[in-house]
């Protein structure tokens, strides 16, 4: 496992700023959205993480509809306290599910706010979220309606920083006018740039951090992911243009002309990745979905690749804005994002 007592820190949004890893580990691929995985594994790669530097935890309490919220509390459980001290848990909220499994809609009700936060406190078993943010507008409820009782978690001590999910710039000028908003989560990879002409821009105006998921495209731009891979039903990556038919076939081509540049770099696919989006500004932090040590291990090496201007010219040649084939969701999720809308 690769140690990185040194590893780097970043600072999400200014106002006020809260220093992280450089790299985040977002847990929820150990809670079947990837299909099955492994719990001892999961708690050991969690494990790994933070003893290796990592201080963000990424979850939402709708991932195993509470498995993955219980399965860091039981990481932190054995946790030394100096170790403990400084793991930061990023929770995500307001996803309403039954009992097989499916996405209902989204509750951002201040009553409903207060409740989703009472039970991942509870699952959690800690006093306090670090950062608080609901994972999809609640198109029936004004954001500042939601912002605001998070703010007044924030007030009573159950919460340390507001963050924001999947928004555009008008859903996060909105926000940032009602209570300082620290960073904002969402999707950033070489084939998933729509953040860069408008988002990305206000988030630096605001002084808001970007927390970017999806770098490794959820594996399909990992240099790992093999074209005849199974996909059972409980994983997401099935249901997801971007891995059906031809749309993969091309999007697996992307990938070898990248396979060529990371050999020419002596890093794999995986790192050179998630370097490039480090190397899109200090003030983003990748949060890698790995759930197992060695994926792990992997991503952590992507910290000691560093990219000049020749590299960065050469990965956009070979991957260029728009290079992807089909959509980063299903049609029906698609609907949801706020940020993919013209007009938020
Ligand atoms: N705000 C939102 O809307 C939102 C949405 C999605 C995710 N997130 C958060 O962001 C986190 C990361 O997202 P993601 O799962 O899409 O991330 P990702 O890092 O793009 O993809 C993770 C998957 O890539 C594969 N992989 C191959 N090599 C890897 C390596 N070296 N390191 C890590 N993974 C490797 C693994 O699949 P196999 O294990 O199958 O090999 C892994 O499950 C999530 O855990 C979640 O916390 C937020």
């Amino acid at each position: 496992m690769t140690t990185t007592p040194s590893t780097p820190v970043r600072t999400l949004g200014t106002g006020p700023g809260l220093p992280v890893s450089a790299l985040g580990l977002g847990c929820m691929g150990m809670s079947g959205m990837y299909g099955d995985s492994d719990r001892a594994e999961s708690l050991a790669t969690v494990h790994a993480a933070l003893e290796a530097g990592i201080t963000l935890l990424d979850t939402g309490d709708f991932y195993g509809m509470g498995h993955n919220e219980l399965l860091i509390g039981e990481a932190l459980r054995s946790l030394s306290a100096d170790l403990r001290e400084r793991t930061l848990i990023s929770v995500k909220f307001g996803a309403l599910r039954d009992v097989d499994g499916a996405f209902l809609g989204y509750d951002g009700r201040p009553a409903a706010v207060r409740n989703f936060a009472a039970y991942s406190l509870q699952r959690l078993g800690t006093d306090h979220i670090d950062i608080y943010r609901i994972a999809r507008v609640d198109p029936d409820v004004p954001i500042e309606e939601t912002v605001g009782a998070i703010a007044d978690l924030v007030r009573a001590g159950h919460v340390r920083h507001i963050g924001l999910s999947e928004v555009g710039p008008g859903t996060i000028r909105r926000a940032a006018a009602t209570a300082p908003i620290t960073d904002l989560q969402i999707e950033y990879s070489l084939i998933s740039r729509g953040i860069e002409d408008e988002i990305l821009p206000v988030c630096r105006e605001l002084g808001i951090g970007v927390t970017a998921y999806g770098v490794l495209s959820r594996g399909l731009i990992s240099g790992h992911w093999q074209p005849d891979r199974p996909l059972g039903t409980r994983d997401f990556r099935g249901a997801t243009p971007r891995f059906r038919g031809d749309n993969l076939r091309h999007n697996l081509g992307l990938v070898e002309q990248l396979r060529a540049l990371a050999g020419e770099r002596g890093c794999s696919v995986a790192q050179l990745a998630i370097a490039w989006v480090l190397a899109r500004g200090e003030d983003i932090v990748p949060l890698v979905g790995a759930r197992t040590r060695k994926r792990l291990s992997e991503a952590l090496g992507a910290l000691d690749v560093t990219l000049d201007d020749g590299d960065l010219a050469a990965i956009e040649a070979a991957v260029p804005p728009g290079a992807a084939a089909g959509e980063r969701y299903p049609e029906s999720q698609m609907a949801h994002l706020d940020s993919e809308k013209k007009s938020s």
